[in-house]
């Protein structure tokens, strides 16, 4: 089999054999298949896609390209949940500590920044001394005492997405069902999970920009899901503005714990809640997701859920007093205002825009090797439908570098739109598969 005729065949639309996806997955993890090849494969995958079977196949074998992970030595049910990718969507934060002051074990392999959306592992990375490359033993152990740990991918776990996801980010291959579905649940399935719930998210800040094609890849997710034996839910969650207030990764940290506290923003809570009561109904903690939201609230009234977050961040390394004071956060040395030209409403964000702004300030990578700087980032101070008048701050843009500034800033300022009539603001919530 040659890998150059598997590039041809897909390049004119044609389905690909399993054995031919399974040349490509084999050949791609061990090295004898090169980036290029690789790239010409992903990029006629995006253009013409692949069908159910062709998913569910590039699927199960991503996923078993290393380790299945065997989590019984964790007491319960376990739930994981993922996001098909995001601006400012910090929801693992606050979900994790909350669902696991329920008593229900949260074993959750996270992800870094994808083209202009973020990643929860570099989000915690902005914690200082937080670590998540755990030991097997520890991430058990962890989950185990405090019911919550979160780990990177291992070198071990479904390491064909590992390099596919990295080499997916600069070559302009990410916005293809196929390819989100097959490295989502890849992972998913790998990492064990009896309980999987997905935000499949939509809008200009997602990957899916239209609330039919979200549809297509939830459904075509909780197909694999269910198929694999796993419960599935996905929900389908607005992306057109960003999410909650802060893009950037200490920003979003902060705006994360003081959710927490029960200071968050209104709609970011509101997609919290919605996903959090799913993990807890279908781990079985509920008798529908409606009670799960009660119990769910107590979590964070009660003061339970932030004091999850400060033990997880303190048996990962991380310095807690960051959690109690948020002050310590070290942020862009230079902060400055976008203002608004003219008086009227928000009537539109590019919510990608903000989450490239984000990355050319240096909070996401151009390139794979790129390191991140955790305090730069924007704090969005109007939404879609918000009154503003001229000279008000439409954001705040925190940096460490001039020119980056500069560029970051006129990316913002594009991202903007205002007119004389108010719109109304987004519905958070569109659908749920289950
Ligand atoms: N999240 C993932 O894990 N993979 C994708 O392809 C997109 C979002």
């Amino acid at each position: 089999m040659r890998m150059y005729d598997i590039i041809d065949k897909k390049k004119l639309g044609e389905k690909l054999t399993n054995e031919e996806i399974a040349f490509f997955v084999k050949g791609y993890t061990d090295g004898s298949i090169p980036d290029y090849q690789a790239s010409a494969l992903l990029m006629a995958i995006a253009i013409n896609g692949m069908d159910v079977r062709e998913t569910t196949e590039l699927t199960l074998l991503m996923a078993k390209s290393g380790e299945m992970l065997d989590l019984s030595v964790i007491k319960g049910v376990h739930v994981d949940k993922h996001s098909s990718g995001g601006v400012g969507d910090k929801t693992t934060l606050i979900i994790g500590p909350m669902v696991a002051s329920l008593g229900i074990p949260v074993a959750k392999m996270s992800g870094r920044g994808l083209g202009h959306t973020g990643g929860t592992i570099d989000k915690l990375e902005s914690i200082p001394g937080f670590n998540t490359s755990l030991s097997k033993e520890t991430f058990f152990n962890n989950v185990n005492t405090l019911g919550l740990a979160v780990a990177g991918q291992t070198a071990n776990l479904a390491p064909a997405d590992k390099k596919l996801y990295a080499l997916r980010d600069v070559t302009a291959t990410v916005s293809s069902i196929p390819l989100i579905a097959a490295s989502i649940m890849s992972k998913k399935l790998a990492a064990g999970a009896d309980v999987i719930v997905l935000d499949v998210k939509t809008g200009s800040g997602a990957f899916m920009k239209t609330v039919d094609s979200a549809k297509e890849l939830a459904r075509r997710m909780v197909d694999i899901g269910n198929n694999a034996g796993r419960k599935t839910f996905a929900v389908i969650t607005d992306m057109n503005d960003p999410l909650g207030i802060a893009v950037g990764n200490s920003l979003e940290v902060i705006e994360a714990i003081n959710a927490l506290k029960g200071k968050g923003d209104e709609k970011l809570m509101e997609v919290v809640y919605k996903l959090a009561s799913y993990m807890v109904y279908g781990a079985g903690k509920a008798s529908s997701p409606e009670e799960a939201r009660e119990k769910l609230e107590e979590t964070i009234t009660s003061g339970k859920a932030l004091e999850t977050f400060a033990k997880f961040v303190k048996a990962q390394g991380g310095d807690d007093r960051y959690v109690y004071d948020t002050s310590f956060f070290e942020l862009g040395k230079i902060k400055e205002d976008l203002l608004s030209d003219i008086d009227g409403y928000v009537s539109d964000i590019r919510a990608d825009e903000v989450g490239i702004a984000s990355l050319i300030l240096g909070g996401g990578r151009e390139k794979k090797d790129d390191v991140i700087d955790p305090g730069v980032g924007i704090i969005i101070n109007k939404k879609t439908s918000d009154r503003v008048l001229k000279g008000e701050p439409l954001a705040t843009l925190y940096a460490n570098d001039a020119s980056k500034l500069a560029e970051a800033k006129k990316r913002l300022r594009g991202a903007f739109t205002i007119g004389a009539e108010k719109v109304g603001a987004y519905k958070m919530i569109y659908d749920t598969v289950e």
